[in-house]
């Protein structure tokens, strides 16, 4: 595992946009595996602008999404196709039929998933994977005690995360309680992991993550096992790493 500190989270974001940029521009037709959450949002902002100012092209690129909520359709605001769609496959220039993500409303759930997978699998795997990670350690949704060989299916979110997104539902009480994930295995199966956590909420576990034993109570903590994959923090996220 590969750790960079960055002074702050401007800094870090912007070195994960140059190494996705790096590995696009070496390969335009990229399979790029994606996140959501909040701090996806300035990296993506970085893209958008490398887009516009330095012809960045994902004309060739293909995109697979980590999770999307049980239940919301892809137009409900509250979706990660939204989110996508707002913070960058609305502002680049990606072909709309090469960006997926699990259907969350899909009829059969476990089918939905095979498929996923299978999508995954036909297109040669996802070259590079960009990954966050939850407070109590989830990469995806792969919430503790997910089975470090999992592959795309349902999981229950844990009360843990259903606090840390409520914000973005305005409650929890509004907030689906399970999702579709790519499975820890899915994750490892990728030709690169990069891993972008910044501030102090994430201090304790990204010491975890990085530093502690291997366990499926931490799924991050699998990506030790990873060939390639590189860490990129702030300060303050790395403030508790030994
Ligand atoms: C969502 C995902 C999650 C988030 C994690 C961190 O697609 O993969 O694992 O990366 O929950 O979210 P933020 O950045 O909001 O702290």
């Amino acid at each position: 595992m590969e750790v960079i500190i960055q002074p702050n989270a401007d800094a870090a974001a912007l070195l994960v946009a140059r190494l996705i940029a790096k590995e696009l521009r070496a390969n335009p037709h990229l399979v790029l595996g994606l996140a959501t959450g909040r701090t996806m949002e300035s990296l993506y902002a970085r893209l958008v602008r490398m887009h516009r100012e330095e012809r960045l092209d994902f004309s060739l690129c293909r995109t697979f999404n980590l999770d999307e909520y049980v239940g919301l359709s892809p137009d409900d605001p509250h979706s990660y196709r939204q989110y996508m769609h707002r913070h960058l496959f609305g502002q680049v220039n990606l072909d709309p039929r090469n960006t997926h993500l699990p259907h969350g409303q899909a009829p059969d759930l476990d089918a939905e998933c095979s498929h996923y997978e299978q999508l995954i699998e036909k297109f040669g795997g996802i070259d590079l994977q960009l990954l966050g990670i939850g407070r109590a350690g989830h990469i995806g949704f792969n919430e503790p005690l997910s089975a470090l060989r999992s592959r795309t299916r349902v999981k229950a979110l844990t009360p843990v995360t259903l606090a840390q997104n409520a914000p973005m539902f305005g409650g929890v009480e509004q907030m689906p309680r399970r999702a579709i994930t790519m499975g820890v295995g899915t994750i490892l199966e990728s030709h690169r992991c990069l891993l972008l956590a910044t501030g102090e909420e994430k201090a304790a576990i990204m010491a975890k993550a990085v530093e502690g034993p291997i366990t499926g109570m931490i799924s991050a903590t699998a990506l030790q096992l990873h060939p390639r994959c590189t860490v990129v923090v702030d300060e303050a996220a790395a403030s508790q790493m030994q």
